[in-house]
C-alpha cells in the first residue's frame, strides 16, 4: 500500500485578494495558513509562522532575510512574492538554500505606468496644490500668473531605467507630443529604443537635459542613492522628478534641498523611505511636492492578477514544476 502524501504546507504573510487565496486553496494537497490582516505581519509571527513551511507567499514589506530563512528551516522550497520588485528577498541566502522564487512581472506594468503617467501630470500640472486652493478659498479669480505649470509638450523626457515599466511609460507619454526622450540604465537597449527614438545617456547627462525624469529602475546596490545631491544639482530649475521605483533611489535630504532651494521646480514619488512615511516628514510641507502610498499598481483586477499569479508561481513551484513567472537565481 502507497503512503498518503503530506500536504504542503504554505504561509501567507498578509490578507491578499480573494482570488489569490481561493487558487491555494482549491489546490490539493495544500494547507494555508495566513497572516489574515491588511496591516504587516510582526516579525515574530512571521518568523514562527514560517517554520517548517514548504512554500511562503510573501509581500513587498516582508524582509526576507538569513534570520526568516533560518527561522523557515530546511523544509521552504518556494518563495513567491506579490511584486515584481524583489529587493526585500536576501537572494544570495535563499539561492545558498536552493529555494525557487517566484515574482509578478508584466501583470502590473499597465496599471504602474498609468500611475506614474498621472503622477507627473499631477505634479508638473500642480493638481493637489490646486484643488487645495479651490477648498481653502484661495480660489479669488481666474488670474493669469497663477497655478502655472510646466506643460509635457516638446519637452525632453528622462526615464531612468527603460524597462517594462519604463517603456510602458514612454509609450503613454509619446502622443503628449515629447520632443525627445532620453534614458540611463545599465547597458543601451537599442531595439526597445528605437520604438521612442529614445537616445541612451550616462544619467549626469539624462539629469541635465531632461525637462522630466521619470525613474523606473529596480532598487540594487547599483542604483540605491543614485539621485542625490550631485544629480539634482545638475537637474535644471524648471524640471520635475517624479519616482515610481523604489523610495532609496533617491536620497531624500537632498530631495528636500533641491526642492526647497528652488534647485528643481517638482518632485512626485509614489514610493519613499520609509513606508510609511511619517507624517511630520519634512517632505510632507512642501507644496512642490506630491506624495502618493505606493499605490502604482493598484488596480482591482491588477491586485487581482497578481495574487493569482503569486498563488500559481508558488503551487508550481511547490510541484517541482515550471513556475509561470520564476525569478531565476
Ligand atoms: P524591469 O526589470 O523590466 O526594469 C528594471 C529596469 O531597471 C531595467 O530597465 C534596468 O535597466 C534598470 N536598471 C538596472 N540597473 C540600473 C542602473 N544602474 N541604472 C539605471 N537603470 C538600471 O522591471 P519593471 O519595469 O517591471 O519594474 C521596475 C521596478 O519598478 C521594480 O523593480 C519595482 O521596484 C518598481 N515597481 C513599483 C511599483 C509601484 O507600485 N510604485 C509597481 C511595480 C514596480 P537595464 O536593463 O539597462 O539594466
Ligand atoms: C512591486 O510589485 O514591486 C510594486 O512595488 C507593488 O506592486
Amino acid at each position: 500500500m502507497r503512503a498518503a502524501r503530506r500536504a504542503m504546507e504554505v504561509f501567507v504573510t498578509r490578507r491578499i485578494p480573494a482570488a489569490g487565496l481561493r487558487a491555494l486553496s482549491e489546490a490539493g494537497g495544500c494547507t494555508v495558513q495566513q497572516w489574515d490582516s491588511d496591516e504587516p505581519i510582526p516579525r515574530a509571527e512571521l518568523l514562527a509562522g514560517v517554520a517548517g513551511k514548504q512554500g511562503l507567499l510573501c509581500l513587498l514589506s516582508d524582509r526576507i532575510d538569513k534570520e526568516v530563512l533560518d527561522a523557515a528551516g530546511s523544509s521552504l522550497k518556494v518563495i513567491s512574492t506579490m511584486s515584481v520588485g524583489f529587493d526585500h528577498l536576501a537572494l544570495q541566502e535563499i539561492k545558498k538554500r536552493g529555494i525557487r522564487v517566484g515574482y509578478t512581472p508584466d501583470v502590473l506594468t499597465d496599471a504602474t505606468a498609468e500611475l506614474s503617467v498621472a503622477l507627473l501630470l499631477a505634479t508638473c500640472r500642480r493638481l493637489p496644490e490646486s484643488v487645495e486652493e479651490v477648498k481653502n478659498g484661495g480660489w479669488t479669480t481666474w488670474k493669469p500668473l497663477w497655478m502655472c505649470g510646466y506643460g509635457l509638450s516638446d519637452s525632453t523626457v528622462g526615464i531612468i531605467g527603460l524597462g517594462r515599466i519604463g517603456q510602458a511609460v514612454a509609450r503613454r507619454l509619446k502622443p503628449f507630443g515629447i520632443k525627445k526622450f532620453l534614458y540611463a540604465g545599465s547597458r543601451p537597449k537599442p531595439e526597445i529604443a528605437a520604438e521612442f527614438q529614445a537616445e541612451f545617456v550616462p544619467i549626469m547627462r539624462l539629469a541635465e537635459e531632461s525637462d522630466f525624469i521619470v525613474v523606473t529602475c529596480s532598487l540594487t546596490p547599483e542604483t540605491q542613492g543614485i539621485c542625490n545631491k550631485d544629480f539634482f544639482c545638475r537637474m535644471k530649475k524648471t524640471s520635475v522628478f517624479i519616482n515610481t521605483s523604489r523610495g532609496a533611489v533617491v536620497n531624500q535630504e537632498d530631495l528636500y534641498d533641491a526642492l526647497v532651494n528652488g534647485q528643481i521646480a517638482a518632485a512626485g514619488l509614489d514610493v519613499t523611505t520609509p513606508e510609511p512615511l511619517p507624517t511630520d516628514h519634512p517632505l510632507l510641507s512642501l507644496k512642490n511636492c506630491v506624495i502618493l502610498p505606493h499605490i502604482g499598481s493598484a488596480t482591482y483586477a491588477t491586485r487581482n492578477t497578481m495574487s493569482v499569479l503569486a498563488a500559481n508561481n508558488l503551487l508550481a513551484g511547490l510541484k517541482g514544476e515550471l513556475m509561470p513567472s520564476e525569478l531565476l537565481l
